[in-house]
């Protein structure tokens, strides 16, 4: 067993995303890694994924002995995703209604690997403070740096974190934007690490574009971040999308790498929380609450 093999069983019972279906040609089999755990996945002629554990042993990157694949996991298809679980998943993944409405453009604007825990990386696309500053000039800028006041619930019944009623003035809020407007979020956790965003479309004022992140954890302190777009754009190339979200995560990245420590202490005292932080403390709570200790610095008991 690796040493950073995954013992935490409330994350080994998850389903997580591995790579973009449409990534992964029909035929062809490809390594991944997940808690730890070397996998190989394909996609079969009928668009169902197989995922396995690899041959625990490899040379060169090259399987010793017989070669013979590992077990079978239980996997499926979600979003345009291929998920796998290590354990006993639920029968369903959480729910995302807007990924089934016909006019929107769904597509995995990219998976990048990143060196920081996947809640670390969760609590990053929650915070708004950080968009004049990391975003300037596209998500905010200054002096509209003031996060106002929102609303935050851990819904018990959808086991989910909601928080509502965030506005943030955003100079470029989409690749569809002709100008700066104030931006209405919504952001739920339904899942401890993936997070979607609700933000409002620039092109039809009764909707919101859908932004999801989707965490693999390779490691405690290594992700692959799978970022799902559902958006209303009838006029942007998918290239001139993917481009707009990818410049955006560019700017993340070396943020999510100096964060230390790489994993999220959930004691509450750990970190000194100010007012934007409340999404932050919630997560943390629920990640407590659930008894997650991968990727995080469990509160002292
Ligand atoms: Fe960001």
């Amino acid at each position: 067993m690796p040493e950073d093999s995954c013992k935490d069983p409330v994350i080994l019972n998850q389903w997580h995303p591995l790579a973009a279906v449409a990534e992964v040609p029909v035929g062809t089999v490809v390594e991944t890694v997940l808690l730890g755990i070397r996998l190989s996945l394909a996609v079969m002629a009928d668009g169902t994924p197989a995922v396995r554990r690899s041959p625990a042993e490899l040379r060169d990157g090259r399987p010793i002995g017989t070669g013979a694949l590992g077990q079978a996991l239980p996997s499926r298809e979600a979003y345009g995703y291929i998920w796998a679980s290590l354990g006993t998943p639920p029968v369903d993944i959480f729910d995302i209604p807007e990924y089934r409405e016909a006019d929107r453009r769904r597509m995995n604007a990219a998976s990048i690997g990143v060196h920081v825990s996947a809640p670390r990386a969760i609590e990053n696309f929650l915070d708004m403070g950080h968009f004049p500053y990391v975003h300037t000039d596209i998500l905010g800028a200054e002096p509209h740096t003031e996060v106002k006041e929102y609303d935050v619930e851990i819904s018990m019944e959808r086991d989910e974190i909601l928080a509502t009623r965030c506005r943030f003035f955003q100079p470029m809020a989409a690749a569809t934007s002709d100008g700066g407007a104030d931006v209405d979020y919504v952001y739920r956790v339904p899942h401890p690490f993936c997070a979607v965003l609700y933000k409002s479309s620039p092109v039809d004022d009764a909707r919101r574009d859908v932004i999801a992140v989707f965490l693999q954890p390779v490691g405690q302190e290594r992700v692959r971040t799978h970022m799902l777009l559902c958006l209303l754009d009838e006029v942007n190339e998918d290239k001139a999308i993917k481009r707009f979200q990818q410049t955006i995560f560019g700017q993340d990245k070396p943020i999510l790498e100096n964060q230390f420590p790489k994993r999220l202490p959930l004691d509450p005292r750990a970190e000194t929380p100010i007012r934007a932080d409340k999404s932050a403390i919630a997560y943390r709570r629920w990640l407590s609450q659930k008894g997650v200790t991968y990727g995080v610095i469990p509160a002292a008991t």
